[in-house]
């Protein structure tokens, strides 16, 4: 049997209900274009991969990637298309509303070459907003909208859009430079690509969630910027080294509580200083659990154990941070440039010490 012509990756987390339907709306949708869907799940509490493999048991046009220990659209996105081969990738969401009867639309205009990217948008045409999102989330993405385009450089109606399709080379030749983390990966690979590829956008109208809850959360806001950050230092600054720096300066506020407490409470200077750098470094170390490293936090003795090494990194960094400075000072360097030097090279110590000893993984 030759590769289907579209491979449709759909994420998933916690959307044990919603995969049968899909999968029945896709075959009535998907007449004459041999498909696949590609269902992405990050090891979801409601057991949503048990339910993608039963359905993958009676139809071979379904398969499934349980990813385990990760979380995050963006990445999940991007692995479902790199397992597979057709000749189209199409990202759709699994709570249905996307409409999927767009979808043949899309993928003829990329066989025609009309373009090498379709969206589904929400803001052309005909397309709409079917009650799906309150006025705060919709004024939101207003704004989200009009930074994005600054961003990629080109005017596109819904770059935020969770609904594309595009040409199997597009995306693997974009693939290597994407951000796993994330919510965005639409926006991601329209960055990536800037004006290199042809875009077109077909009108759908997004439908209100039936089953399940929405995912967009703070932290898809944090990411987001987190994103638009990366991107705009041409890709150097990594997303989470942004993220380490912001929990970074909430240490300082923590710190600085901590050390006028412990002055009330009639502690000396000294003791108190030393007290206010580990509620410091405890604050980041849990804030970084929490918000920098969300998709691998730890949990139990493996946290006890990182906030443990967490403290021996920082303690090494402050000497570099300490060491650095003074030897600037020492060389007639400004006392500002000595002491902003020593910050930059003890924070990026801290940064690449705890990716790679406390929440080990590779950096992105
Ligand atoms: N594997 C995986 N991991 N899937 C995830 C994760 C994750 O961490 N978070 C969310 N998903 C899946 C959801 O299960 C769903 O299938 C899809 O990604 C979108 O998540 P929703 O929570 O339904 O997002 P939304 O409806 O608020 O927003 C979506 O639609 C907008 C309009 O197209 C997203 O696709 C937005 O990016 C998009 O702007
Ligand atoms: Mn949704």
């Amino acid at each position: 049997m030759p590769s289907p012509t579209v491979s449709i990756v759909v994420p998933t987390f916690n959307e044990s209900q919603n995969l049968l339907r899909l999968v029945d709306q896709l075959d009535k949708a998907m007449i004459g274009i041999p498909w696949e869907v590609v269902f992405v799940d990050d090891d979801s509490p409601d057991g949503t991969w048990k339910v993608a493999k039963q359905l993958a048991q009676d139809d071979a046009r379904v398969r499934c990637i349980r990813r385990v220990g990760r979380r995050g659209l963006a990445g999940a996105c991007i692995e479902g298309a790199l397992s597979s081969a057709a000749a189209y990738v199409a990202v759709m969401d699994a709570d249905l509303q996307h409409d999927e009867t767009v979808l043949p639309a899309m993928v003829a205009m990329l066989q025609n070459d009309q373009a090498e990217i379709v969206i589904g948008s929400r803001f052309v045409g005909d397309g709409s907003t079917e009650g799906g999102y309150s006025a705060g989330r919709a004024f939101a993405s207003r704004v989200a909208t009009h930074l994005a385009n600054c961003f990629i450089g080109r005017q596109v109606c819904d770059p935020m859009s969770g609904f594309f399709a595009l040409k199997r080379e597009v995306f693997e030749s974009a693939a290597p430079r994407l951000v796993p983390s994330g919510f965005k990966i639409l926006l991601d690979i329209l960055a990536t690509t800037r004006n290199q590829v042809r875009v077109a956008e077909v009108a759908y109208r997004f439908r209100s969630r039936q089953e399940g809850r929405s995912k967009f959360d703070a932290r898809a806001i944090l990411d987001f910027l987190g994103l638009l950050l990366h991107r705009v230092t041409g890709g150097t600054v990594p997303v989470r080294f942004v993220f380490f720096m912001i929990v970074g300066t909430t240490g300082i506020a923590v710190h600085l509580i901590a050390l006028r407490l412990g002055l009330l409470a009639g502690c000396g200077f000294d003791t108190a200083q030393s007290m206010a750098t580990v509620a410091a470094m405890t604050s980041n170390f849990h804030v970084n659990n929490l918000l920098t490293y969300s998709d691998m936090k730890l949990r139990g003795t493996a946290a006890l154990a990182g906030l443990l090494k967490f403290y021996v990194v920082c303690g090494v960094g402050a000497l570099a941070n300490i060491g650095v400075a003074s030897w600037l000072f020492d060389s007639n360097e400004s006392w500002w440039i000595a002491g902003i030097a020593g910050v930059v090279v003890g924070a990026t110590f801290n940064y690449t010490m705890s990716s790679i000893i406390v929440w080990r993984q590779q950096q992105n």
